[in-house]
This record gives structure tokens, C-alpha cells and sequence, in this order.
């Protein structure tokens, strides 16, 4: 095909030209539809809103980009940094957190999506010298070596507890009638969003069994 330099010039212009236009076009719509309670922030670029949720049994109020994930808001603006960043795609587990009852990685999601939510994090399960039982069982396993993931899976562990105690069955579950839905297998099953570097899953399954035996 016999192009002209003069002809793909003006070709490559008007491309670019309309993709400047439909970019200008999208922020302008952004702009002239902000979100229910959002506010502009002071330099007018980025929407911010008012989010309010408890955090460890104590209420925040929160003005953040709409975009901040519920990760960064922990750790940047409450400063909780027990919640560990690895991926920040959903891949790792290391920033799961409990809300609503119901653990998520906090990466995956934005502050904005849980006004008046409860949120538990490792700093909100025990503290040293009074310790929660999952966080006690995995000093007592060593489930953990370099522990950047620890927080993540002691976090969901927790709740894959009270989602067997829920009869919640997993992917490998065999029998849906039997109770408690509770085997090593389940468990690798159940924990196995959360990644560790360290290979540490064997001491990991053993913490959370003894903690589920306790419980029943
Ligand atoms: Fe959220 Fe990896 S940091 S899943
Ligand atoms: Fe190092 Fe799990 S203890 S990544």
C-alpha cells in the first residue's frame, strides 16, 4: 500500500486529535457527574469523599480520593500498617481484613464503598500480651518465618472459621451435610488466597486446626 508521507502525517494528526477529544470529553462528563457526596478537592482535580466506618471498635470519619482503596486509607490515613501491602492486585492475601463479618482484600476495594461499615484488622484481633487465640497458635506453630503475610492470614483464618461454624462449604467440600466442614484440605482450600514467600502452610494449617478444635 503506497502511503504518502504528507497523507499518514495528517493521518496520525487526526487520531490523535480525536483521542484528546473523546479524553476530554470523558473527564467532562466525570466532572459534570460527580458521585452522591463527593466534593471537589482544593486544587479542583480529584473528587474526594466523606466516608465514615469503625475501625477496630473505633469510629473514623474520613475525607479520601475516590479512587483510595480501603488498603491505603488503613495504613496511610489511620496509620494502621498492621494490614500489609504485597500485590495491591488481589493476588496475595497479605491485606486481607475483616468487614462486615466477611473477609476481603482490602486492596481490591475502595474506602468509599463502605461507609458505616465495620472494619477488624490485626490490630483490632488481640495485641501483645493479649493476644487472639489464632494469633497466639501461630507463634506457638511458628506459622510464619518473614511474617509480611501473616497479618492477611491470621485475618482470614479467623473468618474461615466462622464461615465453616457458618456451614459455608468450599470448592473441595465432599459432603455438604456434614458438620463441621472442617479438614486440612478445607482449610488449604479455604486459605488458599493467601500466599506466603516463606512456605510456612504447613505450620499454618496446623495453628488454625488447633484453633478450630479448641473452638468446637
Ligand atoms: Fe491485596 Fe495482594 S495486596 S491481595
Ligand atoms: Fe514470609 Fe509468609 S511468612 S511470606
Amino acid at each position: 500500500m503506497n502511503i504518502s508521507p504528507i497523507s499518514r502525517r495528517g493521518l496520525m494528526l487526526a487520531s490523535a486529535a480525536s483521542a484528546t477529544a473523546l479524553s476530554v470529553t470523558g473527564c467532562a462528563q466525570t466532572a459534570t457527574l460527580p458521585a452522591s457526596g463527593t466534593t471537589r478537592s482544593t486544587d479542583g482535580a480529584v473528587p474526594s469523599m466523606r466516608t465514615s466506618l469503625t475501625v477496630n471498635g473505633q469510629p473514623h470519619t474520613l475525607d479520601a480520593d475516590t479512587r483510595t482503596t480501603l488498603l491505603d486509607a488503613l495504613r496511610e490515613n489511620l496509620q494502621l500498617t498492621g494490614t500489609k501491602k504485597g500485590c495491591d492486585h488481589g493476588q496475595c492475601g497479605a491485606c486481607t481484613v475483616i468487614v462486615d463479618g466477611r473477609r476481603i482484600n482490602a486492596c481490591l476495594s475502595l474506602v468509599a464503598m463502605h461507609d458505616g461499615a465495620s472494619v477488624t484488622t490485626i490490630e483490632g484481633l488481640g495485641q501483645p500480651g493479649a493476644l487472639h487465640p489464632m494469633q497466639a497458635a501461630f507463634v506457638k506453630h511458628d506459622g510464619y518465618q518473614c511474617g509480611y503475610c501473616t497479618p492477611g492470614q491470621i485475618c482470614s483464618a479467623v473468618a474461615v472459621l466462622d464461615e465453616i461454624k457458618a456451614g459455608v462449604p468450599s470448592h473441595v467440600s465432599p459432603d455438604l451435610t456434614v458438620r463441621p466442614l472442617l479438614s486440612a484440605e478445607e482449610l488449604r482450600e479455604r486459605m488458599s488466597g493467601n500466599i506466603c514467600r516463606c512456605g510456612a502452610y504447613s505450620n499454618i494449617v496446623e495453628a488454625v486446626i488447633e484453633v478450630a478444635g479448641a473452638r468446637a
